[in-house]
């Protein structure tokens, strides 16, 4: 008898667990199938509260961690960070950890603000969309920390001219960019033009990798530029 419980208690674990995948994978889909940047934002907005939940515990999100490796052999302690498409402040709690604390964050969701705003390691927090002016001075932040944000139906390529414009000069911006949008979205061309340009210089890009563990299949690579 005890046995027949102990078996059923069990297989009603694994069918918890199971869903709980299903509804995560389901949801990293919900997003990139968004059709325009009013569906994204809104569905941002209604996932926001879940986000953390759902990454972290059940998909192993590895984006801030990843990214973090990068920034800490590029920006030192003590520099003016911005956190773009911040979302619900994980990478800011890693660069926290690790001792940066003059912390900037911008979204376009309100939803994904509110709950960044609980973290408590942001001094301001900003609802700004990339891809159009962004209300920061010309050369104001040491470096701009991207995760997450340039990847399909996301933050498009010309996003890029505003995060140069407000980086100072030997600051850095890294970021990590799917490699389908790289490819495909017209990052590639506008990578290279800011370089042509002299706008910045490529210092590093890392592995592909996925950010979570089935990551929709779509795979990412964090790229470190000095402006
Ligand atoms: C996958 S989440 C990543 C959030 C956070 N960086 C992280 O690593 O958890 C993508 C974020 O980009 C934001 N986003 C998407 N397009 C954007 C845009 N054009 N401007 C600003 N934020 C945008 C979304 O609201 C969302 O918070």
């Amino acid at each position: 008898m005890l046995r027949v419980r102990r078996f059923r208690v069990l297989l009603s674990d694994l069918l918890f667990y199971y869903r709980k995948e299903v509804i995560v994978e389901n949801r990293v889909q919900w997003i990139y199938t968004s059709r325009d940047d009013k569906e994204l934002l809104e569905r941002y907005n209604q996932w926001a509260k879940d986000y953390d939940a759902d990454l972290e515990q059940g998909h192993e999100y590895q984006g801030p961690q990843l990214t973090a490796e990068f920034f800490t052999r590029y920006v030192p302690n003590g520099a003016r960070v911005l956190d773009a498409g911040a979302g619900t402040g994980l990478m800011g709690v890693a660069l926290a950890e690790l001792g940066y604390h003059d912390l900037v964050a911008t979204d376009f969701s309100q939803g994904m603000i509110d709950e960044a705003r609980k973290k408590n390691v942001y001094q301001e927090l900003h609802q700004m969309v990339l891809g159009k002016p962004l209300d920061f001075a010309t050369d104001c932040f040491d470096a701009i920390v991207s995760v997450g944000v340039f990847t399909g139906a996301h933050a498009p390529a010309s996003s890029f001219d505003e995060l140069v414009r407000i980086t100072k000069p030997g600051g850095h911006i890294i970021f990590t960019l799917s490699t389908e949008a790289y490819e495909n979205s017209g990052f590639k061309e506008k990578l290279f033009a800011l370089e042509s340009e002299g706008k910045w210089k490529l210092m590093e890009t890392s592995q592909k990798q996925l950010l979570t563990k089935e990551g929709a299949g779509v795979y990412h690579q964090v790229w470190i530029y000095q402006v």
